[in-house]
């Protein structure tokens, strides 16, 4: 996703950081790390032109900052993606919001090695 599809003028990475580090003082216990607004929907809710992970980057800069966990998310959609992200060190968690209502089994799937039978969200 470019950065031509963000806000002009919004929100940038360096500044996010600077109110990771904030709100991480005021006592937050963890950052999840979405991205969008009401005027950019399509980054909220990633559509599948996105690659899949395409936002974790984002997780991994603000990790570089703050102690607190970070959690990655937009088009994790696969245990096994999950897994790769939290072993490459990008984020400390992952969520998959779409991924667990087109299979709520996703989870006991993967923890009995059936990854086959996994249905993955395609971000429709
Ligand atoms: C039906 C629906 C409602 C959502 N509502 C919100 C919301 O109110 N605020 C928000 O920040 N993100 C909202 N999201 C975005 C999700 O928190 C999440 O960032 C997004 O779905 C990308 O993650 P996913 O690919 O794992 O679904 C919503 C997503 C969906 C599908």
């Amino acid at each position: 996703m470019s950065s031509e599809e963000y806000v002009p003028g919004g929100l940038e990475i360096e500044e996010a950081k600077l109110i990771a580090r904030l709100i991480e003082d005021a006592g937050a216990d963890c950052i999840h790390c979405s991205q969008g607004v009401f005027a950019t929907g399509h980054i909220i809710i990633p559509p599948a032109p996105v690659p899949v992970g395409g936002f974790v980057h984002h997780a991994a800069e603000l990790k570089m900052v703050v102690d607190i966990p970070v959690i990655a998310v937009g088009r994790i959609n696969d245990p096994m993606l999950a897994e790769n992200i939290l072993a490459s060190g990008s984020a400390d968690l992952c969520t998959m919001g779409r991924a667990s209502l087109a299979d709520p089994e996703m989870l006991e799937k993967a923890r009995r090695g059936d990854f086959a039978s996994i249905l993955h969200c395609i971000g429709c």
